[in-house]
């Protein structure tokens, strides 16, 4: 459906009709962080409550939880956040600009300098006077800090490497780093500012976590630290809620609100902010071994299970997949085409320190296919690492284990006991430990494992906005050409349902009853008033911020009630009583 040509086409829409602003744009704005105008904040609001409805309200095993922004700073110490929740970070030399190490090339190709390389790369043919001649000309203004540009000794090596090889320096990369290093005559390569092509330090981490002071003494014994995820709030209140909701596992927790990243470059509009909101379940299940206990197997991928209804006998590989594919579900209701978004699943040397398994959901941005959401396996880290840090035990008692252990004789109980030992101490896992976790399953006892769907507001929006934009060329009863631009948005997100216009703003008895008919609709929907302009202007303007319905009442309303009502993707018009319309709106807008 989208026919987006960029983000600043969608960043100046957003803009110009109220979705998103600069956060303080008075003051210069401050990079990373984004306010939602009028319409915006009722957009994210629809999305907060699609998901929260979806994922809480319409299933039994989930329960809500609204916690603080700050908690203990041990919670951070315990979750790894601390120790290893960091970015590589390098500045330039040069130009003293910070940046993420790990997203150089990504920025070089997205600069002036890099466009323009990259574009007189595309039409060289292997031809390489007007790389040289860049270096001469434009790169002064775009880079100039780069070796070739200012010592004609580099750029005269540079000059006889690419005429003797061009194949070799035929991409972005290495005709760069070739203009940065090609003077050093140990071998030794530095790797070019994106932004002046200076030399860059060796990276180093950077911790994402913004810091602040609890109390008026401004000490280190009083940091704490914004949270960088919703999660960890729910793994601290695990017990609480446990105890307090007539749950057992396998069940749910979930959590909507902010969350902080000291992102070292926030980029891509609102896609990596530093403030942003996360939609996080943390799906609590049995550990393998103790669903083999009481099914007497383990389901998993290869058993082909039907993914629609949860079986006790799934393992944590099916519930994975099943919140992966609930989650698609979700994202497809809310109006990403299937075929807009990609799966990736990560490789064992790409997974966060607590992660057994995750897939990303995907998303085709304007500037690239890039993380949508994340559908993580955690198995029992955090809660393991709450109970060590906090001293709680987060272990629950299931009593299908117990009974389930009770009928095994001494036999069985030592062979499943050995069965497990042998598994742990495959994966280089302690004897030790597996005797007394199987010591407890035993007792009924274990810590949860938990599936995490982690989902961002603002990159959901985004993909929406991106996905709903369209430019649609229309020509007229009389030939006249015009461009319609339409945001496709699925009624249950758009921001305003519907509009009600009266056909007339001079007839006081239509205007005054178009008026009654707002006030009547909008006590249910978020509805907008129009009565100025001609109707066709009055249709674009909503057409432009995905309003579904608009609705005019003209005469014949006056005579027998029916209203007008248009609908912005097929641009028909169909008479029907108010009833009949909020039948319809009833329908298109239930979660
Ligand atoms: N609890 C797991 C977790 O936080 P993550 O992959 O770091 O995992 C989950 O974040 C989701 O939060 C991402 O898929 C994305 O939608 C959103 N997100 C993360 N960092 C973000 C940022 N800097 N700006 C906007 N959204 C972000």
């Amino acid at each position: 459906m989208s026919n987006y040509s960029s983000l600043d086409v969608i960043s100046s829409l957003c803009k110009r009709r109220g979705f998103i602003f600069h956060s303080s744009e008075i003051y210069g704005g401050i990079p990373g962080f984004w306010d939602y105008g009028p319409l915006g904040c009722e957009m994210k609001r629809n999305i907060k409550e699609d998901w929260w409805k979806t994922i809480v309200r319409n299933r039994e095993d989930v329960e809500g939880l609204d916690a603080t922004i700050i908690m203990h700073p041990n919670i951070w110490k315990a979750s790894g956040h601390l120790d290893t929740f960091s970015d590589p970070m390098t500045m330039c030399k040069s130009c003293q600009k910070l940046m993420r190490s790990d997203q150089i090339w990504d920025m070089f190709a997205d600069s002036d300098a890099g466009q323009t390389l990259q574009k007189l790369l595309d039409e060289s043919n292997g031809e390489v006077g007007k790389l040289f001649a860049w270096c001469k000309g434009r790169a002064k203004g775009q880079t100039p800090n780069l070796p070739a540009v200012q010592e004609p000794a580099v750029l005269t090596v540079a000059y006889e490497k690419l005429l003797e090889n061009p194949a070799a320096y035929s991409d972005l990369k290495s005709l760069y780093t070739l203009f940065a290093n090609a003077g050093r005559a140990d071998g030794s390569e530095i790797c070019p500012c994106p932004h002046c092509g200076g030399e860059l330090t060796e990276p180093r981490p950077f911790n994402l976590m913004f810091k602040t002071v609890v109390g008026p003494i401004d000490n280190e014994k009083n940091v704490a630290y914004l949270r960088p995820e919703t999660a960890q709030a729910i793994f601290a209140q695990f017990l609480n809620v446990l105890a307090t909701s007539r749950q057992s596992v396998p069940f749910g927790i979930a959590q909507i609100g902010k969350s902080f990243r000291n992102e070292v470059t926030p980029r891509n509009y609102t896609f990596r902010s530093r403030e942003f909101e996360q939609m996080e379940l943390e799906y609590f299940i049995r550990p393998d071994e103790a669903v083999e206990l009481i099914s007497g197997k383990v389901l998993t991928l290869a058993d082909n299970p039907d993914l629609t209804t949860p079986d006790p006998a799934w393992g944590w590989e099916v519930w994975h997949r099943y919140w992966v594919e609930q989650r698609k579900i979700w994202l497809t209701a809310c109006g990403l085409p299937p075929g807009s978004f990609v799966e990736s699943v990560h490789a064992s040397d790409e997974l966060a320190h607590y992660a057994r398994a995750c897939v990303d959901i995907e998303y085709s941005f304007p500037f690239g296919i890039q993380e949508l959401e994340g559908i993580a396996a955690r198995s029992d880290f955090d809660l393991t690492q709450h109970q060590k840090h906090s001293g709680k035990c987060m272990e629950v008692f299931d009593e299908p284990l117990k009974l389930a252990a009770k009928e095994m004789d001494d036999q069985a109980r030592t062979r499943f006991m050995e069965k497990v030992v042998a598994e742990w101490l495959a994966h280089n896992k302690d004897e030790g430990d597996a005797r007394a976790f199987v010591a407890k399953l035993f007792e009924g006892r274990y810590i949860p494992h938990v599936i995490e769907p982690s989902a961002g507001v603002d990159r959901m929006m985004l993909a929406l906005l991106c996905n709903a934009y369209e430019e649609q060329k229309l020509v007229d009863e009389k030939g006249k050409e015009d461009t319609r631009v339409v945001m496709h948005l699925n009624p249950r997100i758009a921001p305003i349902k519907v509009a009600v216009f009266p056909l007339l703003k001079n007839k006081p008895e239509l205007f005054n009853r178009a008026r009654e008919i707002f006030e009547h609709l909008r006590r249910r929907y978020a509805a907008f008033w129009d009565h100025s302009g001609a109707i066709g202007r009055r249709y674009r303007r909503q057409d432009e911020v995905g309003t579904p319905w608009c609705v005019t009442v003209d005469f014949d309303t006056l005579e027998n009630g029916t209203v007008t009502v248009r609908d912005r993707d097929t641009m028909e018009q169909q008479r029907m009583t108010l009833d009949e319309l909020k039948a319809m709106m009833d329908e298109a807008l239930l979660v």
